[in-house]
């Protein structure tokens, strides 16, 4: 889906190099091509990954050379009122994907939902793009493949996990690509 303008190489602030990987794959399908820069950023305490995004992005302008982004995501579960959400990386590190299964016992109702929002600063403004990826916990961890929760992931209209997927099978569903494909348009446009 490459497209005929060329836009401004962005950088990916990012400590993450899976999260970096899956957004040079996406979006150089869009002709986007980013750069990489390794900083961990403080993020704000809250609820929605756009806010936590939008702040994030905010503290870095004056010390990162626009235009730039960061990217917040999180694993929201019906059952569990939306938890990990913005605790995902937090509730991981804590407990693991044991730690959510077992919180996950005797729940019948297994729906789940990443949610990504990308924050760009282009030099003049902020701008949020949001993406979402619809699914359900899976009763055990599965596959190799991804990072975090992927292996307890199954995307709705699946029966593999994310981890059980080829990374391009996960670019072309996931939440992360969603927010990014929203970004890499309005690059395009500008
Ligand atoms: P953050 O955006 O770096 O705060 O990410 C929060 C946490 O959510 C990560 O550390 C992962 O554990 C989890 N997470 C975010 N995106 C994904 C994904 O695409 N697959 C699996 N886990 C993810």
């Amino acid at each position: 889906m490459r497209k005929g303008k060329k836009a401004a190489s962005p950088a990916f602030v990012t400590s993450n190099p899976h999260k970096f990987a899956e957004a040079e794959r996406v979006l150089k399908q869009f002709g986007v091509i980013i750069r990489h820069a390794r900083l961990s950023c403080p993020e704000i305490r809250g609820e929605e990954p756009a806010v936590i995004a939008a702040d994030s992005v905010r503290r870095l302008i004056c010390k990162v050379e626009p235009p730039f982004f960061v990217e917040d995501a999180g694993l929201f579960v019906g059952a569990l009122n939306g938890f990990p959400g913005p605790y995902s990386a937090w509730a991981l590190g804590k407990v693991g994907l044991g730690g959510l299964l077992r919180l996950m016992e005797g729940a019948r109702d297994r729906r789940a939902s990443f949610r990504s929002a990308v924050a760009l600063f282009d030099g003049k403004g902020v701008r949020v793009f949001e993406g979402e990826a619809r699914g359900r916990i899976a009763f055990r961890a599965r596959g190799e493949n991804g990072f975090g929760y992927d292996p307890v992931f199954v995307p709705e209209g699946f029966r593999e996990t994310f981890a059980e997927m080829s990374g391009a099978r996960k670019d072309a569903l996931s939440h992360r690509r969603k927010a990014l494909e929203g970004m890499a348009r309005f690059l395009l446009k500008g």
